[in-house]
């Protein structure tokens, strides 16, 4: 039982795919169910915290207790995060941010009168990094990565990159982890460790991402 230890923290997540839209009828996204996101939102209530999620579009209900923002873009996930990071003691990025949206969103629906068509394509805000680079005194940032190899040497370097406490790094090489499914087997990585959780369903994931990041803020304290 992990009783209240999340009570007095307000926590961030974001879940989700993002969609850029290339027409009014076409977006590119990816294939992020938002599962783990919500897991980890349910789990954080349950532990006690004030929630907020901001969630790309997805097919689950708000879970019970949580407050939820809808965006559909990475623009509108950036802003949405900036406008509650300032008052949040732990930051959970689980989001599937698209990093590269259409360069013009076309007014018109695109027509197929031609034998090809090249997509040219604008870089996305890195909502994460700039988590890392502002971040605020005593906050706990904690990302995810989703990779297909390397997942200990990527995961180290993205915690780094982007000034992380804590990063969950997935293999979506895998029919039981990763994106879609209600499983997942995640690298946990923070400066001292890294941690291979057992395969389990997201919610237990989740619980067990929660269990580090209690003992970081207990390390914080302490100090
Ligand atoms: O660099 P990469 O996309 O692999 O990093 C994944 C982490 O960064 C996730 O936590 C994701 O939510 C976050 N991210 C972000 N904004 C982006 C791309 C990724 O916040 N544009």
């Amino acid at each position: 039982l992990t009783g209240q230890d999340l009570a007095g923290e307000r926590v961030l997540i974001t879940a989700g795919p993002t969609r850029e839209p290339l027409d009014p009828a076409r977006f590119l996204s990816n294939r992020s169910s938002g599962k783990m996101g919500y897991a980890l939102a349910r789990t954080a209530y349950r532990r006690g915290a004030e929630v907020h999620l901001i969630s790309g579009p997805v097919a689950l209900p708000c879970p019970p207790g949580v407050e939820r923002v809808s965006v559909q873009t990475a623009r509108e996930m950036h802003a949405a995060v900036f406008q509650l990071a300032e008052k949040a003691s732990i930051i959970v990025k689980a989001a599937a941010v698209a990093d590269f949206r259409p360069a013009v969103e076309e007014r018109e629906k695109v027509k197929k009168d031609k034998a090809g068509l090249s997509l040219q394509l604008s870089r996305n805000p890195d909502i994460l990094y700039e988590l890392g680079r502002n971040r605020k005194e005593g906050q706990v940032l904690v990302g995810f990565a989703a990779e297909s190899s390397n997942l200990q040497a990527e995961g180290r370097k993205k915690l780094a990159t982007k000034n992380l406490d804590l990063i969950a790094v997935n293999n979506i090489n895998s029919d039981t982890t990763g994106f879609e499914c209600d499983t997942n087997q995640i690298l946990l990585i923070d400066r001292e460790r890294d941690v291979l959780l057992p395969m389990t369903g997201k919610e237990q994931t989740a619980d067990m991402i929660w269990d580090r990041v209690v003992d970081l803020l207990g390390k914080r304290r302490d100090k």
